[in-house]
């Protein structure tokens, strides 16, 4: 048995027996920036693209039967990179977080972007490795949130060695995204739980390029395993200091023929982002589990390897409830992206949740698939719903496990759960009660690392923020309030929903509700 089985004990007992270094004070002063800065790099601006209005959340989210063979060009890519990590706006609402004051100073200003990130500390490196049928000349590219602009780490073709990395995934093309994580962005903050996050981080970012994507014939399919340590090498990256979690291999528009991947021995990027911090601490756990993790990189999973790892469904005495259809207003996947923001303390159960609003976020949740080369098609979800019914209307108020093939839900635990929610929540930003449910993934991760080994941790991860994302994308098309949060005792919840024998794993709790009327805010869009 591998690290990543203690790790994922250490995770869920955290909130009874704190991880070390149990006493850790960030050293908010001296924090790292939330993007790389590579001083000296040429940047390119990215250019304007426009984002159609057909372009639905219902087509990213719900339909399954999108065409996927549209090919990536510059606009393409830039208006995704936009979309997802890009700034959008600056957050001046008031809200029951502790940064509250911070907000209004520029030095301390929060900008808003379309996908969501533990803590808002955004740790995702995005590299674009681009060959000879790119609009550049081929090389390795930095994208920069902050200017929205692509910044050359390298020029040269070294599109070969990530087709190689690869080994025989993905169609032929030149073009692939690379994400990493400079956990140091993260771990000045959550130390040894950093990991946890962050690799939840990589799947929310992952699956707001594949709703964009997909409601625009676009396909993105992340592979979860590669030869990290060789593109590590060649991205420059000093060992521990970067996990690379993901390549995306991009069809890009231009012929087939143009496509060399001759490979560039040797090649790797000499220029490296300059720190911030004046101290950058090492944490053993995060060391440990980023090593076990990265160990057996290039062992993708066989097609079936995932199937005894899925959840079995769920056995309940009682007729199960029957949900209405799951239906979003005509919203473009850009505008739901503009629009998404987390509640923090705004949730007010005066208005409840209509059932169909429910049916809906839980259907867009169930359907989200991370697509990676772990599940080829017909590989069976590993992740399963519960929802904790506060005020929904015409839904007895109970904790509910929900199947999305029949799209009903299934009591488990009778009763309202509001004081359960917020007793077991560490935060003081939301009071949970006043949500009109709480929809809580679970997967079974001790067997999703027996199946595939230590690196599926990543993927259990991936997939939760994966889910996570679409929670937020589809409450935001449907003008409700959201909020997730990782701040809950993860072992409580096995218990009331009674998850111990099947091994399902609570890992992110999601929060819907309306939020007070007229919030106090200031409209501060940037793009
Ligand atoms: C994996 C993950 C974990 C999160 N955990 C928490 C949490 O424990 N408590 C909380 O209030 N928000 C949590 N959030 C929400 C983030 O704080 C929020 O997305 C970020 O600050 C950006 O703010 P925005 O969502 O309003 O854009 C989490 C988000 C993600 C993706």
């Amino acid at each position: 048995m591998g690290y990543a089985h203690e790790y994922a004990t250490a995770i869920m007992h955290r909130g009874r027996i704190p991880m070390e270094p149990a006493d850790f004070v960030p050293d908010w002063a001296d924090r790292p920036r939330k993007a790389k800065y590579y001083p000296g790099a040429n940047s390119f601006p990215l250019p304007d693209a426009p984002y159609p209005a057909d372009a639905t959340v219902t087509a990213g989210l719900l339909a399954d039967d999108m065409p996927s063979a549209g090919r990536f060009s510059l606009p393409l890519l830039s208006g995704m990179l936009l979309d997802s990590y890009g700034l959008t706006g600056r957050r001046l609402g008031v809200q029951a977080n502790t940064d509250l004051g911070a907000l209004p100073h520029y030095t301390q200003a929060n900008w808003s972007r379309g996908t969501a990130s533990g803590g808002g500390l955004y740790p995702v490196s995005i590299y674009w490795v681009s060959g000879p049928s790119g609009p550049l000349t081929p090389g390795v590219h930095y994208y920069s949130p902050p200017r929205h602009a692509m910044q050359r780490l390298l020029a040269g073709n070294v599109s070969g060695e990530v087709a190689a990395a690869l080994g025989s995934y993905g169609a032929a093309t030149d073009q692939f995204l690379v994400l990493g994580v400079k956990y140091w962005q993260n771990a000045f903050k959550y130390n040894s739980f950093s990991f946890h996050a962050v690799s939840m981080d990589v799947g929310a970012l992952l699956q707001t390029w594949r709703v964009w994507a997909r409601a625009r014939g676009l396909r993105v399919a992340p592979a979860l395993w590669f030869d990290e340590a060789e593109l590590a090498r060649l991205l420059g990256l000093g060992e521990d200091e970067e996990g690379l979690f993901a390549v995306v291999p991009l069809l890009w528009d231009g012929t087939e023929a143009e496509i060399t991947s001759a490979g560039a021995p040797g090649a790797a990027v000499r220029r490296r982002d300059q720190e911030r911090s004046r101290t950058v601490l090492d944490f053993e756990t995060l060391r440990r589990i980023h090593r076990a993790t990265a160990e057996s990189a290039t062992d993708r999973p066989g097609p079936e390897a995932l199937r005894p790892s899925a959840p079995a469904p769920p056995a309940t005495a009682t007729d199960p409830f029957a949900l209405p259809p799951a239906e979003f207003p005509d919203v473009s996947v850009r505008t739901a992206l503009r629009s998404r923001r987390s509640s923090f303390g705004r949730f007010d159960a005066t208005v409840p949740v209509t059932a169909t609003q429910l049916a809906t976020t839980l259907a867009a949740c169930a359907g989200t698939r991370l697509g990676s080369d772990a599940e080829p098609a017909g590989t069976p979800r590993q992740a399963r719903l519960y929802a904790f019914v506060n005020h929904v209307d015409g839904v007895t108020p109970g904790a509910y496990a929900y199947e999305p093939d029949t799209h009903t839900l299934h009591l488990v635990a009778p009763g309202a759960p509001g004081s359960f929610l917020q007793r077991n929540y560490f935060l003081s930003n939301y009071n949970l009660e006043q949500a009109g449910a709480v929809i809580v993934p679970t997967l079974r991760t001790t067997a999703v690392l027996d199946a595939v080994g230590d690196r599926g941790y990543r993927l259990v991860n991936a997939t939760v923020g994966a889910i996570a994302q679409s929670f937020y994308t589809a409450a935001a098309a449907l003008g409700l309030g959201a909020g997730v949060a990782l701040g809950f005792d993860n072992i409580s919840y096995i218990e009331e929903l009674g998850l111990a024998d099947s091994g399902e794993a609570p890992l992110l709790i999601m929060l819907l509700g309306n939020e007070r009327p007229c919030p106090a805010d200031f409209r501060s869009e940037i793009v």
